[in-house]
């Protein structure tokens, strides 16, 4: 069976196409950042508009790539949410449309099932039942997976997403948007020692997050030490520090108290250097194994929604006509196919 998959939940256009017996055949992804560079973050309204420029040219272009014709696909997979609701309805349009079209089937699928399965496009697949932690610049948390669609949120940002934490804290740092890179990058020459930021909601029992606290700690800190022009990297480094001991600190928790074996780490903040290597110490440490997707499916991409739906579509007819995109969706709410 192939899929096409189609992502433009935020501000990347994503194509990609997923066979059943042969994995990935191409994919494709637009990022719009330089549109929304300008304003410190995405516009919505922008973003929608370049999704309906992008997304059919991408199709076309991931298909040439792949050496295919629209009639050689078997179902449409698109993220229905969550996300910003005028994106999403463009990449719902084009797939149902073409779906229709084609008459075959399409399939809504939830933004952060395609981050969570993303690690399954690998060479050495994880096997389920395992625990994920979920890292993006929207969500934050750490999920029981039981089974395709089986999922129990143990634990969330009660505030702000890990990613949006740094998005933030690059804006404070005079750094570009997306925040993430560029954090990492300067953080690589800050100096581990000169500063301790707090690893928030570490010292109470649970497996929630919350990263706004830490986000005001560290604007407080820059705006202590304004006249001193060796600050940013400091800084940064104590900023990621901070937050990949927080994650240490839950994983190890989750782990023990689900017996999981297996941890598996996604989403655009899994793309972070430094976390994959404590996660991964963690790991030996405590005698489990641990995944991430390949570099170029942590951020957005539409490679894991043809994946997320070719899983769904082998046991399912697809939608009616009629479809409906939900800008809030909680990730718990799935169920297996
Ligand atoms: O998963 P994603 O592409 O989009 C959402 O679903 O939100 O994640 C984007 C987020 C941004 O906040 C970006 O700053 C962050 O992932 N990010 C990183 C890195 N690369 C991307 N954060 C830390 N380190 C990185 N290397
Ligand atoms: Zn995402």
């Amino acid at each position: 069976m192939l899929v096409l998959g189609i992502e433009t939940s935020c501000d990347e256009t994503g194509i990609g196409l997923y066979d059943g017996e042969r994995g990935i055949l191409a994919h494709a992804v637009y990022s719009q950042v330089a549109i929304h560079a300008r304003y410190g973050g995405v516009v919505p309204e922008l973003a929608s508009r370049d999704h309906v420029r992008k997304t059919l040219p991408l199709i076309k272009q991931t298909l040439a790539e792949a050496d295919l014709k629209l009639s050689d696909l078997d179902g449409i997979a698109y993220t229905a949410g969550p996300g910003l609701v005028g994106a999403l309805l463009v990449g719902s349009s084009v797939a149902r449309s073409l779906a229709f079209g084609l008459n075959i089937p399409a399939l809504g699928v939830h933004h952060m099932e395609g981050h969570l399965l993303s690690p399954m496009l690998d060479d050495l697949p994880p096997a389920m039942p395992f625990l994920a932690l979920l890292v993006s610049g929207g969500h934050t948390m750490l999920v029981d997976v039981q089974a395709l669609g089986c999922y129990e949120i143990l634990g969330e940002s009660l505030d702000d997403a890990a990613g949006e934490a740094f998005d933030k804290v690059a804006k404070m740092l005079g750094l570009g948007y997306p925040g993430g890179p560029a954090i990492e990058k300067l953080a690589q020459s800050g100096s581990p020692e000169r500063f301790r930021f707090p690893r928030p909601m570490t010292n109470r029992p649970g497996l929630d997050f919350s990263f706004s606290g830490l986000k005001t700690f560290t604007l407080n800190t820059i705006n202590d030490h304004l006249d001193d022009p060796t600050l940013a990297p400091d800084v940064a480094r104590a900023f990621v520090d901070a937050v990949v001991d927080t994650f240490l600190i839950k994983c190890r928790r989750a782990v023990k108290q689900t017996g999981h074996k297996t941890l598996v780490v996604s989403g655009g903040v899994s793309a972070n250097k430094q976390l994959r290597a404590g996660l991964s110490e963690l790991a030996d440490k405590i005698g489990i194994s641990v995944h991430y997707p390949k570099f170029e499916f942590c951020t957005d991409n539409g490679a894991m929604i043809a994946y997320a739906g070719y899983c769904r579509l082998l046991s399912s007819t697809g939608e009616p006509l009629g479809y409906h995109v939900q800008p809030r969706w909680s990730l718990d709410t799935l169920q297996a196919p």
